[in-house]
């Protein structure tokens, strides 16, 4: 299977790969600011037009928001096109009398509680690296016309704006974005449809190496070895090991990565992380996503910066205010409260405006769609509520409303740090 993916065309080239690498550098020094978001897993059945619709919009809506409150333009990476394969604390899940292996992403097994779904099937790594390709091939369409174009800002909303008690905010600032680029437009004397200004790139926790493998080679007239499976592959927690598998292929690769890291994270191995990742201080090339939770960030995050500082090295951080936030409610369900959420968010701009930088981005769980799996928000969502429309297989994702209400928090939040307004 691995030799079949391989010879099959790359889904990125090198040169998108570089332009993300160039823009994450601006990111590093203050210059832009990324979204990094998208489904916990991305699932072979949710492969259709709405849900991957609805997750652009909605990442498009939010950088706008964004792009408003930091007065600096918006790297938009998805959590999406490869997004099949999850690291699991049980290797195993009992229910009732039965036990049967954890499901590990559909890269690998399927969801589904029967012996024949979850048990492991090479051929998945085929239909994993075809799903990515029509995901894809369906968003370079739908950002190539029309569909992104700022001129049109009516044709991002989804049909909850017109309720949402958000809508108010957003239309002013979609009209501000609007007037100002009409004004700009007027003055440099060029027209609508000329600016193709925006960019989406791809990003999955590259943890299945036999699949990340498939699609690594070397392209022409440029040095080492490009992981086309995606634009930015990331590190998980669990497999950051300065010693591990995944630290020694990604410091094979060229393209930018990430590494989370969390509580585990002491400041000798973030050292060691950095000095075998990031070598040559290469502008853009290491992303470090922290996610410690609420009640730890404060203490567990500053010696890390001070660890990272001291390599000398840049690195862009980014704060992922989700993965270090979950629980299990009284019923069962993985949940995330909101205002946890926002609370490890807040602190994140002012530990790092302490230490004398700013944050570059946020790494978050969303869907376009309306679900229940988060708690809390502007609508107020309750326990209660999760089984109304709880979709997702593993981590609870924010929806469409509080994804949009985060991002005018963290609009509001930059622009109080930077001593302007974000109200249009
Ligand atoms: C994830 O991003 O879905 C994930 C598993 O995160 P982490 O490696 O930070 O636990
Ligand atoms: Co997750």
């Amino acid at each position: 299977m691995v030799e079949e993916i391989s010879k099959l065309p790359p889904l990125v080239t090198s040169w998108e790969v570089g332009a993300l690498k160039t823009q994450l550098a601006e990111a590093a020094r203050g210059e832009r600011f990324l979204l990094h978001g998208g489904d916990c897993a991305e699932s072979f059945d949710h492969c259709d037009s709405p849900t991957i619709a609805n997750k652009l919009k909605i990442l498009l809506q939010m950088s706008l928001v964004l792009t408003h409150g930091s007065r600096k333009r918006v790297i938009r990476l998805g959590r999406f096109a490869g997004q099949y394969a999850k690291p699991r604390s049980e290797e195993f899940e009992t229910r009732g009398d039965v036990t049967l292996p954890s499901y590990r992403g559909d890269l690998i097994n399927r969801p589904e509680f029967t012996e024949a779904a979850r048990t492991p099937d090479p051929e998945l790594m085929l239909r994993g690296y075809e799903r990515a390709a029509l995901t894809l091939n369906f968003i370079r369409s739908l950002v190539s016309r029309g569909f992104v174009d700022p001129h049109r800002l009516e044709y991002w909303d989804l049909d909850w704006v017109k309720q949402s008690t958000m809508a108010g905010e957003y239309r002013r600032m979609a009209r501000s974005i609007g007037d100002s680029l009409r004004f700009m437009e007027n003055l440099l004397g060029v027209h609508p449809g000329e600016l193709n200004w925006i960019d989406f790139f791809t990003s999955h926790e590259g943890l299945h190496l036999p699949y990340e493998q498939a699609q690594t080679r070397r392209v022409p007239r440029q040095e080492g070895w490009f992981n086309l499976s995606t634009h930015f592959p990331w590190i998980g927690m669990r497999t950051a090991s300065p010693a591990g598998a995944h630290v020694e292929f990604f410091r094979g690769i060229r393209n930018p990565i990430g590494v989370k890291i969390g509580p585990t994270t002491t400041p000798d191995m973030l050292r060691e992380l950095i000095d075998i990742l990031h070598p040559h201080d290469e502008p853009g090339r290491l992303t470090l996503i922290h996610r410690f939770g609420n009640d730890s960030i404060g203490r567990l995050l500053p010696p890390l910066i001070e660890a990272a500082r001291a390599s000398g090295r840049t690195v862009l951080w980014c704060c992922d205010p989700m993965h270090g936030n979950t629980r299990v409610t009284a019923d069962g369900y993985k949940t995330r409260h909101f205002e946890e959420i926002l609370g490890e968010l807040d602190q994140a701009f002012d530990i790092h405006a302490a230490c004398g930088r700013d944050l570059g981005g946020v790494h978050i769980e969303l869907t376009g769609d309306d679900v229940t799996e988060c708690v809390g928000g502007a609508r107020g969502l309750g326990e209660a509520d999760l089984k109304r429309a709880y979709q997702s297989f593993l981590d609870p994702r924010l929806n469409y409303e509080q994804a949009l209400e985060m991002a005018l928090f963290v609009a509001r939040k930059m622009a109080r740090l930077n001593g302007h307004h974000a109200e249009g």
